[in-house]
């Protein structure tokens, strides 16, 4: 189905009714097992994704499903716990549609984590990316369909998805906190089935730095609409045929855990600095 502006509005309008005079302004999506965020959210005001109109649930592991709107590192947020994805059944139209309606709340900028495989060969398991560009060759696009100029342009540039600006305020932290931020390109790739060791040999020969099932529509519909984003990877494994080895569920909960903290910290360092 194609939303209009109105269903959009509707849901904005709802989560206006909870939100009473709380206005956020920084829109947070967190990855595979990296929710806890939105547990340390100051005065919190949590909408389960169920109670809004026209949101989907979030069915994938460590993704709880909720929004939480509240203060974090001083600034107002909206920190989505869990995300969609399109191997849940979802269309790209659905998996950002929370963006636009957090557009619509006034979130002008968006932090996105995700966790994903490192295909570059310099990064390690446990690795922090900042997300420098993104690849998308496999997926049509979540603008597809009629366009609503109410969010933006019917042909978006796509120059600057990842807001230079916001990628040296993550260095400038990173530094600060004397922590080791890689950088690349993340790819994308629709799963849920993770990649073949074929398939990471053709993204790396693309210019992937990493591969992921999530992310990309989302920066392309914030970016539609004017927001700012600032992107985060967390490299909970080597991609598949790095390592002779399997992938596997776990082993990505359990470094998103282990990165927990560190993950944590330039995050909230780099909201405050905003
Ligand atoms: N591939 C795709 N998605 C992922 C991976 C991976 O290796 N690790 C975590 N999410």
């Amino acid at each position: 189905m194609q939303f209009t502006f109105a269903h959009y509005q509707e849901s904005a309008d709802f989560l206006r009714t909870k939100l009473g005079d709380f206005q956020p302004k920084v829109a947070m999506v967190l990855g595979s097992g990296l929710g806890y965020l939105g547990d340390v959210v100051e005065n919190p005001i949590v909408v389960p994704y169920g109670e809004i109109p026209h949101f989907k649930a979030s069915t994938a592991p460590g993704h709880k499903g909720q929004l939480v709107f509240g203060t974090l590192a001083g600034k107002p947020v909206a920190v989505m716990q869990g995300r969609m994805h399109h191997y849940e059944g979802y269309s790209y139209e659905e998996v950002s549609y929370a963006v636009r309606v957090l557009r619509l709340l006034g979130c002008d900028t968006l932090f996105v984590t995700n966790a994903a495989g490192g295909v570059n060969w310099k990064f390690k398991a446990g690795d922090l990316m900042l997300i420098t560009d993104q690849i998308k060759i496999f997926m049509e696009s979540p603008l597809r369909g009629e366009n609503l100029p109410e969010f933006g342009v019917r042909f978006p540039d796509s120059s600057y998805l990842y807001t230079p600006a916001l990628q040296d305020l993550a260095r400038q932290q990173a530094r600060k906190l004397d922590m080791d931020l890689k950088e690349g390109v993340y790819m994308y790739f629709p799963g849920p089935q993770y990649e073949t060791p074929a398939e990471v040999r053709m993204a790396r020969l693309l210019g992937a730095d990493a591969v992921g099932m999530s992310t990309v529509p989302e920066v392309i519909t914030a970016a539609h609409c004017g927001m700012e984003v600032l992107g985060f990877t967390l490299v909970s494994n080597l991609a598949a045929g790095v390592l002779p080895q399997p992938l596997s569920e776990e082993e990505v909960l359990e470094a998103a855990a282990a990165a927990r903290e560190k993950f944590s910290k330039l995050l909230l360092s780099c909201l405050e600095a905003l």
